[in-house]
């Protein structure tokens, strides 16, 4: 049902834009690039056992607190916290989201250039131009990085300036089905490849001898990461959501979509790991550390679709990577707007000025990743797998013991009449003001001070 923008900040128009939105800030890299290759190197299926354990236990519930202090102050991370308490501290933590956004998104753009060029690496190679292939799916080369991401950038831009309905929820509604559609044909595939029973093997049946400290932590960061959550994404998007939605059915629906996105993803990509290991190509050395890094599922992927060979290798090939692109970019708006609302409210600057202003300088970081592409796990590890639960730690502290479960009751009961007969009220209290922060606290204070 479609309804008017209540105000100039704009809305969502369906709660079904809403919901596909913020699942498509989900969805994306950290779904089928991230949580693979994480997971291939910390142990196959005990790492995916902790990490749907932690998205569930914290993820959920810090989605839930993210939009309802969004929706509550439509928004900005800055503005929303200096709306709801008059500590100082916690602009801070508004400026600490804001600066995640730009790091990760710095990194971001990068990976999603390389799917970019990962797309044009098919079509060459299908037409027989083997060097043009070659040469374009060259990760070492910083000019072409640089090339692909102002060209990535300047896609994610653009949607930013078409606002919010018109820009993102437009975008959104039709490539997330396909992309889910794309990656359910490739499974089926892949299944019927020799070596693929390994990999689904390892994916499936967890060792749990293998968790250890570094591996929960590990967890964590994608959960943070794959859920968009812990540097007010969330705030934001929940900002620009209607007063008739319930939060806690939204957020369970992105959560779901979000985890079954990557529990598929992780079911193509650890079989065709191990596909590619049966054909000689070297994943891990021999200390069992991933030889790849970043770059694992462009080594492994284009493989595969070779393999399948001629028109539906390029077939299949062209449409992944193109997904890929589109599922990055319904992801990069989000982590873009994060930084230009705060502009935007904060500092009255029009939405196309600040989209480009921002967009320009993450633009101008993201060239020295470009020539040095080692940066990427320092960033990430600083950023997404510390910063965020930090973040998203924070965030349950402002909650509970300055705003006050109360008043987000308030917000929550809009669009959810039932609230107070529903077990949801006194679980989610208990998850928010105890469990999630000193769960998230422990997890990081205990690994970091193991690494150190
Ligand atoms: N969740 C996105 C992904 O999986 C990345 C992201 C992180 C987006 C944080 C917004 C905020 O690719």
């Amino acid at each position: 049902m479609a309804t008017t923008p209540i105000d100039s900040r704009g809305t969502w128009n369906t709660k079904l834009g809403f919901v596909l939105a913020a699942a498509g800030s989900a969805v994306g890299l950290g779904n089928i690039w991230r949580f693979p290759t994480v997971m291939a190197e910390n142990g196959g299926a005990a790492f995916l056992f902790i990490y749907v354990l932690l998205v569930f236990v914290i993820g959920y519930p810090v989605m839930v607190a993210e939009l309802s202090i969004g929706r509550r102050t439509k928004k900005n991370p800055v503005g929303a916290f200096k709306a709801l308490s008059s500590n100082k501290l916690f602009t801070l933590v508004g400026f600490w989201c804001v600066l995640c956004g730009v790091a990760i998104l710095s990194f971001y753009v990068i990976i999603a250039g390389w799917t970019i060029s990962y797309f044009f690496e098919q079509v060459f190679h299908y037409l027989g131009y083997f060097s043009l292939a070659e040469w374009v799916s060259n990760i070492e080369n910083g000019w072409l990085n640089t090339a692909v991401a102002i060209l990535f950038m300047s896609i994610t831009i653009s949607i930013i300036l078409g606002g919010i309905s018109q820009g993102i929820e437009k975008a959104v509604r039709f490539l997330m089905p396909l992309l889910v559609i794309i990656i359910l044909i490739l499974i089926v595939y892949v299944m019927f490849q020799p070596g693929a029973g390994a990999g689904v093997r390892e994916y499936l049946v967890p060792d749990f001898s293998v968790i250890n400290m570094e591996l929960i932590l590990a967890a964590m960061g994608q959960a943070f990461f794959s859920l968009s959550l812990g540097m007010g994404a969330l705030i934001t998007y929940g900002s620009y959501l209607n007063k008739r939605e319930n939060i806690p059915e939204a957020a369970g629906y992105v959560t779901g979509f979000d985890v079954g996105i990557a529990f598929l993803a992780g079911m193509l990509i650890m079989p065709t790991i191990y596909m590619a290991q049966a054909e000689g190509l070297i994943i891990y050395d021999e200390a069992g550390s991933l030889v790849a890094g970043p770059a694992l599922i462009f080594q492994v992927l284009p493989e595969l679709f070779h393999e399948m060979g001629g028109l539906i290798g390029l077939i299949f090939g062209g449409t992944f990577f193109l997904l890929l692109t589109i599922a990055a970019l319904t992801s990069s708006i989000s982590l873009l707007e994060v930084p230009t609302s705060y502009v935007i409210d904060e500092h009255k600057v029009p939405r196309k000025k600040a989209a480009l202003l921002i967009g320009g300088f993450i633009t101008i970081i993201s060239i020295f990743i470009a020539f040095d592409t080692s940066l990427i796990d320092d960033i990430d590890f600083i950023f997404s797998v510390v910063g965020l639960p930090l973040g998203g730690f924070l965030i349950c502290i402002f909650l509970a013991y300055f705003w006050k479960t109360e008043n987000a009751k308030l917000e929550l009961a809009q669009g959810f009449e039932n609230i107070d007969t529903n077990l949801f009220w006194p679980v989610w209290k208990v998850f928010i003001k105890y469990i999630c922060p000193i769960l998230i606290i422990l997890i990081l204070v205990s690994t970091i001070y193991s690494i150190f």
